[in-house]
């Protein structure tokens, strides 16, 4: 049978790079190969984000320059996956002329039916949502992958409704994924030599397996159960909410070494005002016991956060209050984003957007500088110490250097000395840039 030809791009979250391993792999069962070259494609398909206004602009701009791969090959087909799927049918179904079929994160097995009866103006679509699909026994294909670290998907949708945002309406409701298919994918994963995985889910620590008769696993329990596949198996989980971060998670997180030193926390906001109209349900004050609880239970654990300005009537006050957040916590990182209202959340139906976009580049621009000063900070910090680095490969810039992550999930490049990637080794930190820890290996197990 001649293989056909699948062009995949993905925009967004690593949530949505995990969906596309699922699809690659329902499409691999139906002869598709994947390819990096366009030009080759039969079908090509876009994983879509809707999170903010500018992600779904690049998408439509992005769809624009592919249809133009349909003169060289009229039998293309075009297919739009994901949030914006979900959340544009009807615009992709009725205006955008370069688009065959459509397909909502919660729809990727039906993907063969939606593509064998699309085409030749027929256009096809399913943005159902559903309840329980987890995909659970769908083994991802890793078309993407640096052989040492994976994500897998332990939970689907969000429940949230934080004021600001689209998920809930494109992900639908929250469902966890069987524990016993999480802990076997990552055994499979390292019988196959990959030495990290990255749980994943909108909200992990709100995963949560209930049957009857049997005891329940939360996600303690479940990071616990990954932890002990192997010592050799680094665990790490994105994204948590603040309001479920547990001291049964920090204190599970310490008993193992394996699960790694970091921790996601989206504050948002540093003023308990704004994050009431974001409707977060957490304080300022209550944030803060968190990061309390995290400094004490795992001192040293990396830290790193989502930020959002401008949101309805933050004010300066406000906006200081972010500030002031950002430098008591002491962020490794962060993502700082312009509140981008989007259509339907409950933002958009009850609040004004009312901070002008000057402002809201301004104060970006002075979280991002501060940023930038506490990332650089805390590397500084780190000069001096040694630490377990995973190697993952050479570094970007030169063949000469290997690059790998700490526990904390700090990037350090050191002289290449053999290594390979799945190795660890000791690296003392000797210098750094704002972004990178530059070492030295003190003790090579290779
Ligand atoms: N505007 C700007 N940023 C947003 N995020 C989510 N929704 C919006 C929005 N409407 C940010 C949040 C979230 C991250 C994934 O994206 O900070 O944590
Ligand atoms: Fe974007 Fe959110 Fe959808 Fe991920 S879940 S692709 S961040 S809209």
């Amino acid at each position: 049978m001649k293989t056909k030809k699948l062009y995949l791009e993905t925009y967004g979250c690593q949530m949505n790079f995990s969906d596309s391993e699922i699809v690659v792999s329902i499409l691999e069962k139906e002869g598709y190969e994947i390819t990096t070259d366009p030009s080759e494609a039969d079908l090509m398909l876009v994983n879509t984000c809707s999170i903010r206004d500018n992600a779904e602009q690049r998408v439509w701009n992005r769809l624009r320059e592919l249809k133009s791969f349909r003169k060289k090959n009229p039998a293309l087909r075009i297919g739009v996956l994901g949030c914006m799927a979900e959340r544009l049918k009807q615009q992709l179904m009725e205006e955008e002329k370069a688009v065959d079929l459509i397909a909502g994160p919660d729809a990727y097995r039906d993907l063969p039916d939606l593509i064998a009866d699309a085409g030749d103006g027929r256009k096809t679509a399913n943005v159902l949502l559903s309840a329980e699909e987890t995909y659970a026994e769908i083994s991802p294909v890793r078309y993407d992958s640096n052989g040492v670290s994976a994500f897998i998907s332990i939970m689907r949708g969000c429940e949230n409704f934080c004021a600001y945002c689209v998920v809930p309406f494109t992900r639908g409701k929250e469902r966890s994924r069987e524990p016993e298919t999480i802990v076997k994918e990552a055994q499979d994963l390292f019988e196959q030599g990959y030495r990290e995985v990255t749980l994943l889910g909108q909200n992990v620590n709100s995963y949560r397996w209930l049957q009857e008769n049997v005891v329940p696993v939360d996600f303690p329990a479940l990071l616990a159960k990954v932890a002990m596949v192997s010592p050799l198996l680094r665990v790490r989980f994105a994204t948590s909410h603040p309001k479920d971060l547990s001291d049964e998670l920090l204190h599970t997180m310490a008993r193992h070494p394996n699960i790694c030193d970091s921790i996601h926390l989206p504050v948002q906001s540093g003023s308990s005002r704004i994050l009431k109209l974001m409707n977060r349900k957490y304080t300022r004050e209550w944030y803060m016991d968190r990061i309390l609880a995290i400094k004490k239970i795992l001192p040293g654990c990396g830290l790193s956060t989502d930020i959002i300005t401008g949101f309805c009537s933050e004010t300066e006050d406000d906006h200081r209050e972010t500030l002031s957040m950002m430098e008591w916590a002491g962020y490794d990182y962060a993502f700082m984003f312009k509140y981008s209202e989007r259509p339907g959340t409950l933002a958009a139906k009850k609040l004004s957007d009312d901070v002008s976009d000057d402002i809201k580049s301004r104060r970006l621009q002075e979280i991002i500088d501060l940023q930038q000063k506490l990332s650089h900070k805390s590397n500084q910090r780190d000069i001096g110490n040694i630490f377990e680095v995973l190697v993952e490969g050479f570094s970007r810039k030169s063949n000469d250097y290997l690059s790998g992550r700490n526990s904390q999930n700090k990037v350090i490049v050191f002289p290449a000395n053999g290594a390979k990637p799945g190795n660890y080794q000791q690296v003392r930190v000797t210098d750094c840039t704002s972004a990178t820890l530059i070492g030295e290996t003190v003790k090579s197990n290779v």
